[in-house]
């Protein structure tokens, strides 16, 4: 049973407080949040879905978020569609979609940030300096403005998710993170907002990354003493059978510590993780596998 009948839609931080405060008045049900930037694809809606059925209250909040970004990224041309975004969100379950402005959200010169040390050193951390402190700061406001009981976050931002969780524990922010699986087209290749930002050629050799960590996941499987080194190398040589790719990273690190990984360590999950360019646009993807310890 939905908890409101007619999705509504609110632009400011006041009006969402006080529709959250009505309905935790009113009802016992716990409150789902699914942050995200807008441009929904299927994977949203599976994140929305998943909450729609765990929460009484179902809250997604679409922001393009400018901390987030830095010189000479995609902020400006960060895909955006309001109709086709509010179409997806009420029909996978949401009850209330909050879209503030950047005055919303950020009023003043923000001189408050939040920076999770260690697991941003790495991987997206190292590749995109500020970026990890930009997603801690809105998503920490977010979780202050909503008071969510449980949030739900894709995996295929695993660093993202694992810094979330940290900022959570030591913060004692009361709320559940909830993980959920990346979703893929037909053909393997992960969801994304950005993908439509591909050509059909570039589109095509992305592939490569999901087959990379296809083979990947198969080669960790079957050699329980497998080399780190190797395994990153054989990933290299699957992504450069695809000209166009230029790899930002391929790493294999312990999960969810994202520390250096050896084979000879009591790690029980590992992540493969890879940043490739396709032209102007930078693809993120990984396999997160439990090792038979
Ligand atoms: O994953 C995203 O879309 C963003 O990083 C998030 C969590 C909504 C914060 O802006």
């Amino acid at each position: 049973m939905k908890a409101i009948q007619t999705m509504e839609v609110i632009h400011s931080i006041a009006d969402l407080r006080s529709r959250i405060r009505e309905y935790r008045r009113k009802n016992d049900g716990s409150v789902g949040f699914v942050p995200t930037m807008g441009y929904l694809h299927e994977g949203h809606a599976s994140l929305l879905r998943k909450a729609r059925s765990q929460s009484g209250l179902v809250v997604l909040s679409i922001f393009v978020n400018p901390l987030q970004f830095g010189p000479g990224e995609d902020f400006e041309r960060y895909p955006r569609n309001t109709e086709r975004d509010l179409e997806v969100a009420e029909a996978a379950g949401a009850d209330l979609v909050f879209m503030p402005s950047v005055s919303e959200m950020y009023p003043t010169p923000t001189r408050t940030t939040v920076a999770v040390s260690g697991l941003t050193s790495r991987l997206c951390g190292a590749s995109r300096p500020g970026h990890f402190d930009g997603v801690a700061t809105v998503v920490s406001k977010l979780f202050h403005i909503v008071q969510p009981d449980q949030a739900f976050f894709g995996l295929k931002d695993a660093q993202q998710v694992a810094v979330i969780q940290q900022m959570v524990q030591d913060l004692n922010l009361p709320v559940e993170i909830v993980p959920c699986p990346t979703l893929r087209e037909q053909d393997g290749l992960a969801m994304s907002s950005r993908n439509v930002y591909l050509s059909d050629e570039e589109r095509k050799q992305a592939l490569v990354l999901s087959q990379a960590l296809d083979k990947a996941k198969e080669f960790v499987l079957s050699r329980p003493n497998f080399n780190t080194a190797e395994l990153e190398s054989l990933v290299r040589k699957h992504i450069a059978t695809a000209p166009l790719a230029v790899i930002d990273y391929a790493e294999v690190l312990a999960f969810p510590t994202l520390e250096p990984f050896e084979n000879s360590t009591h790690t029980h999950s590992i992540i493969l993780a890879l940043a490739v360019k396709f032209g102007k646009t930078r693809l993120i993807d990984n396999v997160i596998i439990q090792l038979r310890k």
